[in-house]
């Protein structure tokens, strides 16, 4: 909807027409003016699934990417013409130059982690990102002692109730804390005045006396970053609505973390601080729900997990070790090895109840290439029932019984299959069982790291 059009439906209002006369209106708006659709990426596990290779994928033909949600915890791998990237706040769509990169009032940003990946990225050819990076000014920022908490407080749990998190030790968890406490301070002060960060920093010493903060030097910083991003920042809520409301454009939301990690829905405390499913689509960015198209939940023909908590289809043995070797299963952000197991559907229809996937993208099938028989978790029981939710609790679901379904492996290379019917029988037996169970069609299939490696079934 043009802002005239907008305007003009208030003014009929106001000239006191019938009510039907309004209702019609507001339906032809709502009909004809409705706007772009945006199409969003959504890890459905518990992270790394591939996301960053289908967002490049998408990219290539895409006018904005927008991250919506969590900070340079995220890791995501793009591999073009054998050059590897990792973007962690960038969206990943940056390296596309006919592209606008747009970082969302829902992102927690890091300006020093922020500049370091844009300089490491610069040196492997990327060029011109100030014309295309737009950053909200609503957007929270992550200060080196929202870093420094993350650590202590990781110390502190250890301390006190013999387990941490495991967290990205990015300054995620406080800084988003931050926010919901109304004491956070975002991309729009920083433009202003931005003295509030001494009170901040005093809150923080006096909750953590270890803490040593050189509030002049950081003050001194954050000033020489605050003029490098002046010229990115935007009103993002403005900037989102002119990109739905104005000409056609192709719009892509590159989620980042996983449905498994949600704050509300993930496997907490065992969690990242911020919504990684649908909903953090429309909160994160400033977005109306109606203007979400396509919802591509993306999923390893395995799993994997970093850090700490619950892993029903965990394999602490050879085959674990085999995916994690094969698969090279190492944090992007932090370079801990990644928990293995097998695929657990019982996860991904709980992510596809959550964000109403339209597709998935399922990756890594090539890992699997190797193995004599391929499990996948179909259901959880407890006390010996099927139940048919995801458990909440997490000593709960730490001991549920895993239902397998045990297929035969197809043993033969992969890698090279670059459409449908170059997978062996054996493999598209195993696809199709997954996307029947998981009741969603199965868009790409990933046998490799490059964008080439991605078979698209429809
Ligand atoms: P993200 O966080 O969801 O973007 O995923 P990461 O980049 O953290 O981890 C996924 C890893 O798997 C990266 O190293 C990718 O290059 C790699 N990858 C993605 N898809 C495939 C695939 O289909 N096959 C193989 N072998 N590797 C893949
Ligand atoms: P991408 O976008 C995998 C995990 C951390 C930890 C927990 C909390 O690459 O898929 P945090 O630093 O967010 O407070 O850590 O969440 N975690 C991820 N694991 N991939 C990610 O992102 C992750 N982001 C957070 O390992 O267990
Ligand atoms: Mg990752």
């Amino acid at each position: 909807m043009h802002a005239n059009s907008f305007l003009s439906g208030h003014f009929n209002m106001s000239l006191g027409r019938s009510a039907n006369d309004h209702k019609s209106a507001a339906v032809k708006r709502a009909r004809n003016d409705s706007g772009n659709k945006v199409s969003v990426v959504l890890g459905a596990q518990w992270g790394d699934e591939g996301k960053g290779k289908v967002v490049d994928l998408l990219a290539t033909e895409s006018d904005v990417v927008c991250r919506c949600q969590g900070g340079n915890n995220a890791g995501h791998t793009v591999v073009v013409d054998e050059e590897e990237y990792d973007f962690h706040l960038l969206p990943s769509g940056i390296i596309n130059t006919k592209c606008t990169s747009f970082i969302g009032n829902g992102v927690v940003i890091h300006l020093p982690g922020l500049f370091e990946e844009i300089d490491k990225n610069e040196k492997k050819g990327l060029k011109g990102w100030d014309k295309r990076l737009v950053i909200s000014d609503r957007a929270h920022i992550v200060f080196d002692f929202h870093q420094a908490v993350d650590g202590l407080q990781e110390v502190q749990r250890q301390a006190q109730e013999g387990q941490n998190i495991g967290t990205t030790k990015k300054g995620i968890g406080p800084t988003y804390a931050c926010k919901a406490s109304r004491t956070g301070l975002r991309i729009c002060d920083l433009m202003a005045d931005f003295s509030e960060v001494k009170n901040l920093v005093l809150q923080y010493q006096s909750m953590y006396p270890a803490l040593k903060v050189d509030v002049e030097s950081e003050l001194k910083k954050l000033k020489d970053y605050a003029e490098r991003i002046r010229p990115l920042v935007r009103d993002g809520v403005y900037f989102m609505y002119d990109a739905i409301h104005g000409p056609l454009k192709k719009i892509l939301v590159e989620g980042a973390n996983a449905a498994l990690l949600d704050i509300d829905f993930g496997t907490y405390p065992f969690v990242t601080s911020s919504n990684c499913t649908v909903g953090g689509v429309c909160t994160g960015l400033g977005i109306p729900p109606a203007n979400i198209g396509e919802v591509y939940g993306v999923s390893k023909a395995y799993t994997t997990r970093v850090g700490i908590g619950a892993f029903p289809t965990e394999q602490l043995n050879a085959v674990g070790e085999l995916l994690q070797t094969r698969g090279h299963e190492v944090g992007v952000t932090t370079g801990r090895k990644r928990r293995c197991g097998w695929l657990d559907l019982v996860i991904l229809k709980y992510a596809h109840m959550i964000n109403g996937f339209t597709a998935i993208a399922l990756t890594k099938l090539d890992i699997l290439d190797v193995l004599d028989e391929i499990k996948v978790g179909v259901a959880y029981k407890i006390n010996g029932k099927r139940v048919p939710y995801f458990p909440a609790n997490m000593e709960v679901l730490q001991k549920v019984e895993v239902e397998y379904e045990t297929f035969p492996g197809w043993k033969t290379d992969t890698s090279a299959a670059r459409k449908w019917s170059d997978l062996p029988p054996k493999a598209q037996n195993y696809i199709r069982f997954v996307e029947n169970r998981i009741g969603v069609p199965i868009k790409w299939v990933g046998v490799g790291k490059s964008r080439e490696c991605m078979i698209q079934m429809f």
